[in-house]
């Protein structure tokens, strides 16, 4: 037995504790509870405009971010400090000031660009929020809707996703499908399913106003703010309308998609199969099927990285919880992987698969007829 090492019981089968590594995991959990804490500290600074005045400003104060943002002081200062321990911000003891690196504040503040944070913890927060339901669920077996979630999660999947899908979607995810671009530019119909908030579709539509939109949704009130952000941006080319990706898609005159586009849902429902086959009734029979999935490998070795670790926590929280809500309640989890989503292509009908792009964060895939 090594010095660090002692027995854990007395039991001879006990297995020997090394004190270092005790150690070692019991100070990383408490960086962790430090980061769980932290995911509320960026929600309170991007909503309290915490962030965007230490980017507009130098060194600051306590005294002077509580002024500019009309917050109480000891708010400002503890917060000031939990971001100075977290390495958010930099603190100078000479000056007593805290800033707001460049780099940082790029990724705090910058809501186009695909490195902008505030909308991954606000989901994270919002799933977080509704553990109790989700520790009643495992218990039971039952689901946990999408809709039944706190708006964070609503308002936060669209501010995470969209700061990608605007630096990858028009400019390198439709270029890398076989002969869409040019569909699009000449006017085609389009349908994005699970559309959420219609961040994709109303960036899609904007880019191509020759081009006619239907984003569609089961969930209501994303609807309601998908509209809204459509007469917000101008878009007339696009419509919403409350509809589940098992029986989208009446367009008018019964004509066919030239395009589906499914965005980081098809794990969230809980007949994928269901949804295929859907999308093969309605789709042109050279139509391409779009799916937008999770950054993710075919076996969970893949997948035991920092990116497969926030997604599997939403798995297990928010998407397969959302599956089971729903019939069938296939759970195919948010890391499901490319293998298993072509099998659900297949068993919809379709007989062609490519994954034609990602990102560290998504994988693009083309099922065609
Ligand atoms: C992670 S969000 C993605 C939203 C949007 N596509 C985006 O990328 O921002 C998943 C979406 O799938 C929707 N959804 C889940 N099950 C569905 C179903 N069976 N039919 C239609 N939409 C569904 C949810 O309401 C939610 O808006």
């Amino acid at each position: 037995m090594s010095t660090t090492e002692t027995a854990a019981s007395t039991s001879a089968d006990a297995p020997a504790i090394d004190t270092d590594k005790l150690m070692g995991f019991v100070f990383r959990a408490v960086d962790e509870v430090g980061a769980t804490l932290n995911a509320a500290l960026v929600v309170m600074g991007d909503k309290l405009g915490y962030y965007r005045d230490l980017a507009a400003h130098g060194p600051t104060t306590p005294a002077q971010l509580a002024e500019r943002t009309q917050t109480a002081e000891p708010y400002a200062r503890e917060w000031l400090n939990a971001q100075a321990a977290g390495a958010y911000v930099t603190y100078d003891p000479s000056t007593k000031r805290y800033m707001l690196p460049p780099e940082h504040a790029l990724a705090m503040t910058d809501a186009d660009s695909p490195a902008f944070l505030p909308g991954f913890f606000q989901i994270a927060l919002g799933t977080v929020h509704d553990t109790q339901h989700i520790v009643d669920a495992a218990r039971s077996g039952a689901g946990y809707g999408w809709h039944q979630h706190d708006s964070d999660v609503h308002v936060g999947c669209e501010r995470f996703f969209r700061p990608s899908y605007h630096a990858n979607l028009v400019g390198s995810w439709i270029p890398a499908l076989e002969g869409v671009q040019p569909k699009l530019e000449a006017g085609a119909l389009v349908a994005d399913v699970g559309c959420g908030h219609g961040a994709s579709t109303i960036l899609l539509a904007k880019a191509f106003p020759n081009s006619t939109f239907i984003g569609s949704d089961y969930h209501a009130e994303s609807i309601r703010t998908a509209r809204a952000r459509a007469a917000e941006a101008g878009v007339d080319n696009v419509r919403f309308e409350v509809a589940s990706a098992q029986d989208f898609g009446a367009a008018p005159g019964g004509q066919r998609f030239d395009l589906v586009a499914m965005f980081d849902c098809l794990h969230d429902m809980g007949d994928p199969v269901g949804a295929a086959q859907r999308v093969r009734e309605v789709i042109a029979q050279n139509g391409t099927w779009m799916i937008v999935e999770p950054m993710a490998g075919d076996h969970v070795e893949d997948n035991l990285n920092p990116v497969g670790r926030a997604y599997y926590g939403f798995s297990t929280l928010l998407c397969t919880p959302s599956s089971l809500s729903q019939e069938v309640g296939l759970a195919l989890g948010t890391q499901a992987g490319p293998a298993r989503i072509r099998d659900v292509t297949a068993a919809g009908g379709f007989t062609r698969f490519r994954s034609v792009a990602e990102t560290p964060f998504n994988r693009v895939i083309e099922a065609r007829p």
